[in-house]
Parts: structure tokens; C-alpha cells; sequence
């Protein structure tokens, strides 16, 4: 047994590593640190168990240094997306995206909030994330889709995935005008506009207004046992 390991986590010893292995989620030599209490820990940020560094890494900058992305990275990055998984394979997620110095750009950073456009215009590249609401039954009927956001979210989390591995970090946004966004994209009817992202490579927060270098570090999270109940939902009602 690990020397210092307390109780609740002698039950997941078995499964820490004991040599250095590869990790699914990182390129990077493997990061997994095993501290006395058996919490990562990276970006500022301690995980309560021994948790992939990857997930403390993620996190939504502001500051975004200007350079752009050419469009095979772009689609890289959207076809990591969509090997999502999704109730019956339906695949509902659709990504409308602009990269910078394109005509499509300032179109884009138009739609979002003036707050957002204050610094996600920095992006290499801005997203708009949509799902299809519903599935074509084999007698023609339209259904509703019933995962089709959750299935969409999974894919949005494999953007992000995508992209942090060449080097990128995502913000999504939900800050921007989602009527505007389904008139001047052309977005048909049966698609739900879900959210908006930047991406781009991360600038050091002195490039942002003081307001914003202010906000600009890494947010923490609620207690495990405040979001995970064994057997019955005994959280907050
Ligand atoms: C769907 C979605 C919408 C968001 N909308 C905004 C937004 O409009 N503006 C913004 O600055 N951040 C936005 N965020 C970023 C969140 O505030 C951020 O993810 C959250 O505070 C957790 O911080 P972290 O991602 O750095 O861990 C959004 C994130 C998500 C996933």
C-alpha cells in the first residue's frame, strides 16, 4: 500500500499508476501526481482525487495572443468533435465557424455580446454550436431528439479536448445574440443554437483590460460531495 494513502482512497489504489503509463487525454509525458492526500494538482487548481492533470488545465482564458488558425487545424479540431458519442449515433451537433483575418471573422464577433466581444475578437477562431432537435423516424415523423443538447455538449468538450492538444485553449460563451445568429448564419429551423466559442492560443493576461487580467485566473469547483450521491439524490433540492 502507498505510504500516506488515507481510507477513502486505499479503495482506488489499484488503480493508480505505479510506473508512468499513457494517458488518453494528454500528448505530454504523463502528469498524474499522487500527493499525500491523493489530489492533483496543476493551473492553480487541487482535484479532491487523483484525477488526470488534463482536467485542471482545461480552463477558459480571455486573453488569446491575436495569431490565426488555418483551416485544416480548424477542422482538425471539428472532426475530433465529431467522434462524440450520441443516443442512437444521431450525431446532432452542426459547428458554424469563422477564422480570424476571414471575411466571416467580424461577422461572427458581431453576434456576440459586447462584453464577450471585448475579448474573444483576439481569437484565432469563433464558434457557433447548434444541434438538430430532432431525428427522422423510418415512417417520416419528426421526433424529438431527446439528448440532442447533452449529445452536442459532448462533442463541444471533445473541441475543447482537440484543441488544447495542439496547443489552443476554448471559451465558450453563452453572452451573444442568438436571433441575430440564426438570421445572418442561415441556421433552418429544427436546430436549437446552443453556445458560442473562442479558440485560440493563450496570451499572458497583461494583454487584457485591468478589468478583465483581474478575472483571468483559473475558477475552482464545488465539493465532490456536493455533485456525486451514491444510490439516491441526496444533494441540494
Ligand atoms: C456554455 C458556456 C457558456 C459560457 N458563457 C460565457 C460567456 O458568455 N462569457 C464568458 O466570459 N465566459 C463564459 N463561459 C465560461 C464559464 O464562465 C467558465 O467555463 C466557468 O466559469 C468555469 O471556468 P473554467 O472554464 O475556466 O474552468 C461559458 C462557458 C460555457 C461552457
Amino acid at each position: 500500500m502507498r505510504p500516506g494513502l488515507s481510507p477513502p482512497f486505499r479503495q482506488i489504489e489499484s488503480l493508480l499508476p505505479t510506473r508512468p503509463m499513457g494517458l488518453l487525454l494528454t500528448s505530454n509525458l504523463p502528469r498524474l501526481q499522487i500527493s499525500e492526500d491523493a489530489m492533483t494538482s496543476s493551473n492553480t487548481r487541487d482535484s479532491e482525487f487523483p484525477i488526470d492533470a488534463f482536467f485542471l488545465d482545461r480552463w477558459s482564458p480571455r486573453a488569446f495572443t491575436q495569431e490565426t488558425i488555418d483551416q485544416a487545424t480548424m477542422l482538425t479540431i471539428l472532426d475530433a468533435a465529431h467522434w462524440a458519442p450520441s443516443s442512437g449515433n444521431n450525431q446532432p451537433w452542426r459547428f458554424i465557424y469563422a477564422l480570424r483575418g476571414t471575411p466571416s471573422f467580424p461577422v461572427l464577433v458581431d453576434i456576440l455580446s459586447p462584453g464577450n466581444q471585448r475579448w474573444a475578437q483576439h481569437a484565432a477562431a469563433l464558434l457557433i454550436v447548434v444541434s438538430k432537435t430532432y431525428r427522422v423516424a423510418s415512417n417520416g415523423e419528426h421526433r424529438l431528439a431527446y439528448t440532442h443538447s447533452y449529445d452536442t455538449g459532448a462533442a463541444w468538450f471533445s473541441v475543447i479536448t482537440q484543441a488544447m492538444k495542439l496547443g489552443y485553449h476554448a471559451h465558450g460563451m453563452e453572452g451573444f445574440d442568438k436571433e441575430k445568429a440564426v438570421e445572418v448564419l442561415g441556421i433552418p429551423e429544427g436546430y436549437r443554437v446552443e453556445a458560442a466559442a473562442a479558440i485560440g492560443r493563450m496570451a499572458d493576461r497583461a494583454t487584457l483590460p485591468d478589468d478583465l487580467a483581474d478575472r483571468e485566473f483559473p475558477s475552482k469547483r464545488k465539493p465532490v460531495s456536493e455533485i456525486a450521491f451514491e444510490g439516491k439524490f441526496t444533494g441540494e433540492p
